[in-house]
């Protein structure tokens, strides 16, 4: 079974992806009920924490019921990524995860995020200082590369291993290609199947349905999944990947009064965690796949991602469980 440190997980465990906007604490939560082994904070910028920026430090919150949970930080100055570690510590998190594959180009042009892939030393010598300065177990999530031409991913894995990571998540993508194309896992089983590598290597990149999450099990040989898209207004998927892999059968999808109640707890905890207009707006781009594929929704759909009254969208979840209350899905 694989191991984060001490944290003892479950064969082939599935870990919700950090995203930005989505991977809140209320979102974590669900995803936790539906089975998610370890879930991840968004990034989080070192800088912004040493500033003590509002925004970045609530986005250090986290409930007792989602453990564990890792908190991920991104930046590329040595001091700032120090004292970051020691703000995230005092929040208590089970895991600090280092993002070394945002693609988004402010994170890249500061070297942060995937941009680091183009210094390796800085990159290990980032990762190695982490280590040594915090006693929670520090796990790494990046890219394939750069870009095609500059795959080192088998050494970079190697490397980071030696200074003390205790898992990497590796999203089958470079940062050239951005999410453009199809995630690549070849190379990810190339750093599994190094002899030299001990800690657990998670997998990332279009895992949307059970049977891809078996594959990366069974042919690519990983130790996990990281998902992410697929989860987005779906906790579900935890519980439906779960269920496949026990029995080789898809789970029924959750039915309306599951889906109307889910998006019901996601708004009240988003609301009671960061107020009613965040909560409201943050929440709203769930909604398209809480209740995917419903015929002539979008009269309901507008309701609940226009109105920045809660009472309104509540209303709206109301009359979408009257009106298609029977609706079969899927
Ligand atoms: C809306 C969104 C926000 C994201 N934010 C982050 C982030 O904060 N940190 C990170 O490491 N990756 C972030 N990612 C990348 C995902 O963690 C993941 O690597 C990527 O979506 C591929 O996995 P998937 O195909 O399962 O979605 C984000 C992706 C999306 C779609």
């Amino acid at each position: 079974m694989p191991k984060i440190g001490n944290i003892e997980l479950p064969d082939f465990p599935l870990l919700l992806a950090p995203m930005e906007d989505v991977s809140d604490p209320p979102f974590r939560k669900l995803c936790k009920e539906q089975g998610a082994d370890v879930v991840y904070t968004e990034f989080i910028s070192s800088e912004g924490l040493i500033r003590d920026a509002a925004k970045s430090v609530i986005k250090l919150d986290i409930y007792e019921k989602e453990r564990p949970v890792g908190i991920q930080i991104f930046g590329a100055e040595l001091d700032s990524m120090l004292q970051a570690v020691d703000i995230v510590e005092k929040s208590n998190p089970d895991i600090i995860d280092i993002n070394f594959g945002c693609p988004v180009k402010k994170v890249v042009s500061k070297n942060a995020g995937a941009g680091i892939l183009r210094d390796i030393p800085l990159m290990v010598k980032l990762t190695e200082e982490i280590v040594k300065r915090t006693k929670l177990p520090v796990t790494v999530k990046t890219r394939l590369g750069w870009d095609q031409s500059s795959i080192k991913i088998v050494e970079v894995a190697e490397r980071l291993q030696d200074v003390g990571i205790e898992a990497i998540s590796i999203h089958g993508r470079t940062r050239v290609q951005m999410y453009k194309g199809e995630a690549d896992w070849k190379p990810i089983a190339e750093v599994k199947n190094n002899q030299r590598m001990h800690i657990p290597v998670f997998g990332n990149g279009d895992v949307d349905t059970p049977e891809a999450a078996v594959k990366m099990r069974d042919e690519y040989g990983l130790d996990g999944a990281m998902i992410g898209r697929a989860s987005i207004g779906y906790p579900w998927f935890f519980k439906e990947v779960k269920h496949y892999f026990k029995t080789g059968e898809h789970l029924a999808p959750p039915t309306m009064q599951e889906r109307v109640e889910a998006a019901r707890r996601h708004l009240q905890m988003a609301i009671d965690w960061k107020g009613e207009k965040l909560g409201v707006f943050e929440t709203r781009r769930h909604y398209t796949n809480y209740f995917k594929g419903i015929p002539h929704f979008k009269e309901y759909r507008m309701k609940m991602v226009t109105s920045d009254d809660a009472a309104d969208v509540f209303a709206a979840f109301d009359e979408v469980q009257e009106k298609f209350g029977d609706y079969q899905f899927a």
